[in-house]
């Protein structure tokens, strides 16, 4: 039965945590399948609001079983103190699998990654410092860490001991940081062995019986199409795969069984850290949506940096995707505004380029080519259909559709669960 990725389509904080929560009683499972503790997606539940880093989004809904994928770094420190909080406000986090092939988020790479930002300086990435980079190169330098790991004492011990012996070369003698010991590790990653024992599965094959069983699944992304790894606008990306296809790598859910593709695209542009981004904002458009839209980072407390809607991205995270439905978010945050630029192409030394260049120099240097549209200047958190949108809400709602190649499914007015148009069902029809 179906299976449903969600993405981001920009560069993040879209709003994946409410359409996540939104599909809610609708989903029997929610997967996370890329990235970790560097994800912040907050979700506003009659009034309440919960800021989740680790956890699935549906972990909020009571009927969905959460999933961590193989796909996702996990920093088990953050894992249980996100559960104890919850649990502290009475969300039952019971229900929650975790992946036996995931990799786990030694100490040691948290300090990697905060002091290679610092010697990198003005080439740093933006990092948010959590140990999310360092820990996927470990993984594809076969010197990772997984959770079944800890299982098995002696092994744990061999594999830190495998992955210091490099490290703390490193970290002596480039970073000048004391050498860690290997039995510190060892001791501070097993004190969670207890605790993480019930949530341990084998979750591509819990999925693959699900499916069989009519069960319908969201493969939820953390991050976003332009911090793809590989499709972003690498080196200013996170260190996995962001688009539909890390839906697949990062579940053990084949191809074949994905049936929609929903990509969560904000009404204007955020980015936080580092990197090219065309339609940023250096004036008082960008303060003011900043603002109303509280555009700070949910996980490092970071400004976001603000730029109007591209639709050459639009169309980019579409075709990379392959998104069969958009959920629009945060239209509300226009509601003062007289009128609305919107980068609908580039001009790159002259040249107009409708789709994204191919290469990195040309898109830093990609200046926007806007067409602007009439704002409605009021207050639109109200509407629940579309014919209630003003007039000239709509024409921005279809001026987007027509220019991204997917239809707009959701339209969002406001933060709280109920604040929504939906004007198709994303589980197909
Ligand atoms: P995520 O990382 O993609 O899950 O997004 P974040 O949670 O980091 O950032 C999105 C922010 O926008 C959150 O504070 C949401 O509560 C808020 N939000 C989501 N949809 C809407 C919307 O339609 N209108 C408004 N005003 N806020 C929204
Ligand atoms: P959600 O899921 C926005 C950015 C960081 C940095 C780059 C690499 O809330 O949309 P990393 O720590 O991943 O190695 O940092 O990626 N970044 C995000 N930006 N939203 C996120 O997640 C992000 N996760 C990472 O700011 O530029
Ligand atoms: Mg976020």
């Amino acid at each position: 039965m179906p299976v449903i990725v969600l993405i981001g389509a920009q560069w993040g904080d879209e709003g994946k945590g409410k359409a996540t929560d939104l599909l809610g009683d609708r989903l029997d499972y929610v997967v996370k399948f890329n990235g970790g503790n560097n994800a912040g997606h907050t979700v506003v539940i009659d009034g309440e609001k919960y800021a989740l880093h680790l956890l699935p989004s549906g972990i909020l809904s009571s009927n969905v079983i959460p999933v961590i994928g193989n796909g996702v770094v996990v920093d088990l420190n953050v894992l249980f103190q996100e559960i104890d909080g919850l649990e502290a406000r009475g969300i039952d986090t019971s229900r929650l699998r975790i992946s036996a092939n995931a990799h786990v988020i030694a100490s040691y790479n948290r300090s990697l990654d905060k002091v290679s930002e610092r010697f990198l300086g003005s080439r740093r990435i933006g990092t948010t410092g959590r140990g999310i980079g360092p820990t996927y190169a470990d993984k594809m330098n076969r010197v990772g860490i997984r959770v079944q790991d800890l299982f098995d004492e002696s092994i744990l011990r061999q594999k830190v001991t495998a992955a210091l012996l490099f490290k703390n070369q490193v970290l002596s003698k480039i970073y000048n940081r004391s050498a860690v010991k290997v039995e510190e590790v060892v001791q501070e990653l097993l004190s969670y062995v207890d605790r993480l024992r019930p949530y341990v599965a084998d979750t591509a094959l819990e999925l693959s019986q699900a499916l069989d069983n009519e069960k319908v699944v969201l493969c939820e992304a953390g991050q976003a199409t332009l911090l793809d790894v590989d499709h972003g606008t690498y080196p200013f990306v996170t260190s996995s795969n962001a688009t539909a296809g890390g839906a697949c790598t990062g579940s053990g859910i084949p191809p074949t069984r994905i049936d929609r593709v929903v990509a969560v695209l904000k009404a204007f542009t955020s980015r936080v850290g580092e990197g090219p981004f065309p339609t940023e904002l250096h004036d008082k458009w960008g303060d003011y949506l900043r603002e109303v839209g509280h555009e700070y980072g949910t996980t490092t407390g970071r400004p976001r940096r603000i730029g109007w809607l591209d639709l050459v991205i639009g169309r980019y995270a579409q075709r990379i995707n392959g998104v069969t439905d958009f959920a629009m978010t945060k239209l509300d945050n226009y509601d003062g505004l007289d009128e609305i630029p919107v980068c609908v192409a580039y001009d790159v030394n002259g040249v107009r380029h409708d789709e994204m260049p191919i290469n990195q120099t040309d898109f830093h240097h990609a200046k926007p080519i806007y067409e602007t549209l009439p704002g409605w200047k009021q207050d639109i958190s109200g509407c629940r259909k579309f014919e209630d949108l003003p007039v000239e809400a709509q024409a921005f709602v279809e001026f987007v559709e027509a220019r991204v190649g997917a239809r707009i499914s959701i339209v969002g007015v406001g933060p709280g669960r109920e604040a929504v148009i939906e004007r198709h069902s994303v589980l197909g029809g």
